[in-house]
């Protein structure tokens, strides 16, 4: 039997949404930077700025950025471990690994980048400092597997950290939901002549699990002193944990 999956809110087989994510990324990549600052009007920077105090990357640390797309977090995580330091940008899909490496390579920062399925790690047990995934758990299939093979990939201290969309405070849902349904996929459709990506953006969020499901999800996956912090009323949220 076919087993399926949610794809914003459709109900898909779970190879169906596999590939219609890599459409929606492979769709946005040129775009995507823009459309980030233009959709949250910059606060996007503001949730990145607080994920990466809160990692505390040191000289020398091993860090591994899973979904990092166009490459916001490994390119200061690059430059705080520093020569001595090994941080690799990696992303499912190359058409967003693409502009991420050239950004990098554009700001004199060689870092390893590489294809891969944050479901099938291909790193050994216990390497990394931190691990670090934002905005991108949304959109796999088995988060439950993923949490597993970051929590495998780290060292015992290590720590994850998991920025994403999250659940909204009550009295902001209506005017995000008017903003999320109506605003989002016109912005959308204007910046990137792409209406559909920016719906299933609103709708994934919608589907995403709310704080507590995380927090209780990452516990599940054997990580410890889970702890989230709501930010902007929750529109997005920073969860972390630590590998013991
Ligand atoms: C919204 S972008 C986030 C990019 C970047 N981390 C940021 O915060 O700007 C989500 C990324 O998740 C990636 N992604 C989706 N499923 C994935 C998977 N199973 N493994 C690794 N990356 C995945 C997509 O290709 C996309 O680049």
């Amino acid at each position: 039997m076919t087993n399926t999956t949610h794809f914003g809110y459709k109900t898909v087989a779970e190879d169906d949404k596999v590939r219609e994510v890599a459409k929606v990324f492979h769709s946005v990549a040129a775009k995507y930077d823009i459309m980030n600052d233009v959709m949250s009007a910059g606060l996007h920077r503001l949730w990145k700025t607080f994920t990466i105090a809160n990692a505390a990357v040191r000289p020398g640390f091993k860090c591994l950025d899973i979904a990092g797309g166009t490459g916001d977090l490994a390119k200061v995580f690059a430059r705080q471990a520093g020569p001595t330091g090994e941080v690799w940008l990696t992303d499912i899909n190359e058409s967003m690994l693409r502009v991420g490496r050239d950004r990098l390579l554009n700001r004199g920062l060689l870092t390893p980048t590489l294809l891969c399925d944050a479901e099938k790690l291909p790193f050994p047990d216990n390497y990394f400092d931190r691990v670090s995934v934002a905005f991108g758990l949304r959109n796999m299939t088995h988060k439950d597997q993923a949490l597993a093979e970051m929590r495998r990939v780290l060292k015992p201290g290590g720590k994850l950290l998991v920025l994403e969309f999250s659940k909204v405070a009550e009295p902001l849902q209506k005017p995000y939901d008017f903003y999320s349904f109506k605003i989002l996929p016109w912005m959308g459709q204007k910046i990137a002549n792409d209406a559909e990506s920016y719906r299933y953006l609103a709708e994934s969020i919608r589907m995403h699990p709310d704080q507590e499901t995380l927090k209780t999800m990452m516990e599940e996956a054997g990580l410890e002193r889970v702890t989230y912090y709501n930010l902007t009323a929750g529109v997005a949220a920073l969860h972390t944990g630590i590998k013991l």
